[in-house]
């Protein structure tokens, strides 16, 4: 596992950004997978402007999102799919981009349907990971078991709160979510988990401590062989 703490979220978006252009210049065809949330948000600026400045092209490339709320309209502000529509994705041309849908009529089915998408595809090359305070990964959230394929997920008390903010009082936040499992995450080439902000001080802690934390989903990542994780030094603050 290879960790690169930076200064700040800022330059932790550079590096992240330098990840992803790196993986296009090798394989311009590569399946990525993309994640939500406050993290990603600079990464997804800095590519926008590596790509309108000629820098990265990912015409060729294909993207699969971890998650998605259940049930919820794509065109609600906060759907993922809205999410990645304005943040990245009315700004880069890829060659194609797939998402949980929050709207499928059998949740069960659009799982078995994505899983087997992703298969399709070839598998994902490189997968982008933000981490939850409780150390969850996607919408995998602290468990006794685990999922290996996408499945609907009852969130936490704690995602739920942490999420809550992006919602206005008259909107209903969903307490359910459609998200990757383990399986497709794990069988990701290359993984970059990104991490900043002192408010996941604590979970970086215990990721990076020694233990292999069977509640803390995130854990799994310490066994698998290629992932790079790319912190800020508010984040890796309490780390050793
Ligand atoms: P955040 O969410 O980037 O908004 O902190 C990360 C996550 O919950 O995976």
């Amino acid at each position: 596992m290879k960790k690169i703490i930076c200064k700040d979220a800022v330059l932790a978006a550079q590096a992240a950004a330098d990840v992803f252009e790196s993986q296009i210049n090798e394989k311009p065809e590569s399946v990525l997978g993309l994640a939500t949330g406050s993290t990603p948000i600079g990464l997804y600026n800095e590519l926008a402007s590596r790509c309108s400045a000629g820098k990265i092209d990912f015409s060729k490339a294909r993207t699969f999102n971890l998650d998605e709320y259940y049930p919820i309209k794509a065109e609600h502000r906060q759907s993922y799919s809205a999410f990645m529509d304005k943040h990245l994705f009315s700004k880069v041309n890829f060659a194609s981009t797939h998402l949980l849908s929050g709207e499928a009529l059998d949740p069960y089915e659009e799982c078995a349907r994505y899983d087997a998408e992703i298969e399709f595809a070839g598998g994902i090359d490189l997968q982008l990971l933000g981490i939850g305070r409780n150390g969850h990964i996607g919408f995998n959230e602290p468990a006794v078991s685990y999922s290996m394929g996408s499945y609907l997920v009852d969130l936490t008390e704690g995602t739920l709160k942490a999420n809550s903010r992006f919602f206005d009082d008259d909107e209903t936040q969903p307490t359910q979510a459609l998200t990757m499992g383990i399986g497709p995450i794990f069988k990701a080439r290359k993984i970059l988990l990104l991490i900043t902000g002192e408010d996941k001080a604590d979970i970086t802690k215990k990721l990076f401590g020694g233990v292999l934390h069977t509640d803390v989903p995130a854990c799994f990542l310490l066994l698998h062989p290629n992932v790079t994780v790319i912190l800020d030094e508010a984040a890796a603050a309490r780390m050793k």
